[in-house]
């Protein structure tokens, strides 16, 4: 059989490498790399950041390549995925709080340079037209980390969430908010509605490196990896 160069559509295609690692840390270690790797080639690099409890050791692994190894992201700029609508600006799970305990105050990105959604803006929509319009003045998003929710949510893109969505209020599943309320005194102190980056808008991110982590995400990820793209497990 002859060889034929790849087609445009065959490049265009997404590369989908799924990298199965023993333990969490070893994970943390094969993701920073990777980012690592992107932050030295382009220091003003526009990275995507997650927030739960997944990228944590990912986090602490770049902070610890940032006081060992010198490794800046002085230059850098970086969106949130997503944040609770109507939690109190203060309150620690409000997720611009936990980005900048978990991510920003182990490394040298500047505060100012971290875009998040504001979940208490008078417009909400407005809101989230203007974060994709800063997405989009800020070149888009080189590398965007992700997790995924037992019920294979993507940001609080939940189950039906459309494959093309934009930024947008969303409701929780009750799923999400009974995963979450591990972090909130109550269940019923767990927002029901969020701001997130849509489907569409994540899809747009030149590389995504998504994590999972611990036997609940098993039938999430096997769901994705192996099953139909579908809007039931985006
Ligand atoms: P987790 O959340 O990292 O806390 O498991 C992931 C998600 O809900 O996307």
């Amino acid at each position: 059989m002859g060889t034929r160069a790849p087609g445009r559509l065959q490049s265009r295609r997404p590369r989908v490498e799924v990298v199965v690692l023993p333990s969490a840390e070893d994970i943390a270690r094969e993701a920073a790399g990777r980012i690592e790797r992107r932050v030295r080639t382009n220091p003003e690099i526009t990275l995507g950041l997650a927030t739960g409890s997944t990228p944590e050791p990912l986090y602490e692994e770049l902070g610890r390549r940032h006081r060992e190894n010198g490794l800046s992201f002085a230059q850098a700029r970086a969106f949130l995925l997503d944040e609770y609508v109507g939690l109190d600006p203060e309150h620690p799970e409000a997720y611009r709080n936990v980005i900048l305990k978990e991510f920003v105050s182990l490394v040298d990105i500047p505060p100012s340079a971290v875009r998040s959604l504001d979940g208490n803006a008078p417009d909400l929509p407005g809101e989230c037209v203007q974060f994709e319009k800063d997405i989009r003045a800020a070149g888009g998003v080189d590398v965007q980390i992700l997790g995924i929710g037992s019920d294979g949510h993507i940001a609080f893109n939940e189950p039906t969430s459309a494959l093309t969505s934009r930024t947008r209020v969303e409701v929780l599943a009750p799923q999400t908010r009974e995963d979450n309320a591990r972090f909130f005194s109550s269940l019923d102190e767990v927002p029901i509605h969020a701001l997130t980056q849509g489907l569409g808008t994540i899809m747009e991110a030149d590389e995504i490196l998504l994590i999972a982590t611990g036997s609940q995400k098993a039938a999430a990820v096997a769901r994705f990896v192996e099953g139909p793209i579908t809007a039931m497990c985006p």
